[in-house]
């Protein structure tokens, strides 16, 4: 699809109030990656923000983030790594647990699936608490690798995720805050 720098994609995302706790406003994507146009239109814009860093490998978190991460790794030529939610990965993993906005969780990651010196660009739908990515930004760590930006298409900051990437170095871009 052409370009659509006019696309206003903030207008495709939905928001669920009390999902999937009491008091959470839900983001959904699910509108947006449904519209032909703004999906592409996201993705065109995640790959301009990525290319910057000329990464080795894009790394996508489960589950939302594989639907961004995939298409950016295919439209730049590049392999998408998944970091997965704990028992997934079938073979050797390296782990690391979190907090959520709403719970804790644990993610991992294929030993082997970046080596010590690659670049990598971590992507995910949307930026709360900063958790997942910071527990993301130190498996690649572990791995060896070198992680050059997390791009998100969604930023809550009043949930303190940018200042706590901030805080640790982390770059971070955003489509729609
Ligand atoms: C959501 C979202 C991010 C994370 C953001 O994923 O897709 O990965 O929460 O929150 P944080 O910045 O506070 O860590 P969720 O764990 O709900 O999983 P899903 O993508 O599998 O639905
Ligand atoms: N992940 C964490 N917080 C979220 C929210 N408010 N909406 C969608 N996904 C989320």
């Amino acid at each position: 699809l052409p370009p659509r720098p006019d696309l206003d994609l903030a207008s495709l995302v939905r928001t669920i109030p009390d999902f999937p706790k009491p008091g959470i406003q839900f983001r959904d994507i699910t509108t947006l990656i449904g519209d032909a146009a703004g999906f592409s239109e996201t993705v065109r814009r995640l790959c301009t923000l990525a290319a910057v860093h000329r990464p080795d490998f894009i790394v996508a978190v489960e589950a939302r983030g594989f639907l961004f991460g995939a298409a950016m790794a295919t439209a730049m030529g590049l392999g998408v790594v998944p970091v997965r939610k704990a028992g997934k990965l079938p073979g050797v993993t390296i782990g690391v647990d979190y907090e959520l906005e709403y719970g804790v969780d644990r993610l991992e990651l294929h030993e082997g699936a970046v080596m010590p010196g690659h670049r990598v660009v971590l992507v995910d739908d949307l930026l709360a608490t900063g958790g997942t990515i910071l527990a993301t930004a130190a498996l690649m760590r572990n791995a060896g690798a070198e992680v050059a930006a997390a791009l998100f298409v969604i930023d809550l900051p009043d949930l303190g995720g940018s200042r706590r990437l901030a805080d640790a170095g982390l770059a971070c871009e955003t489509l729609i805050a």
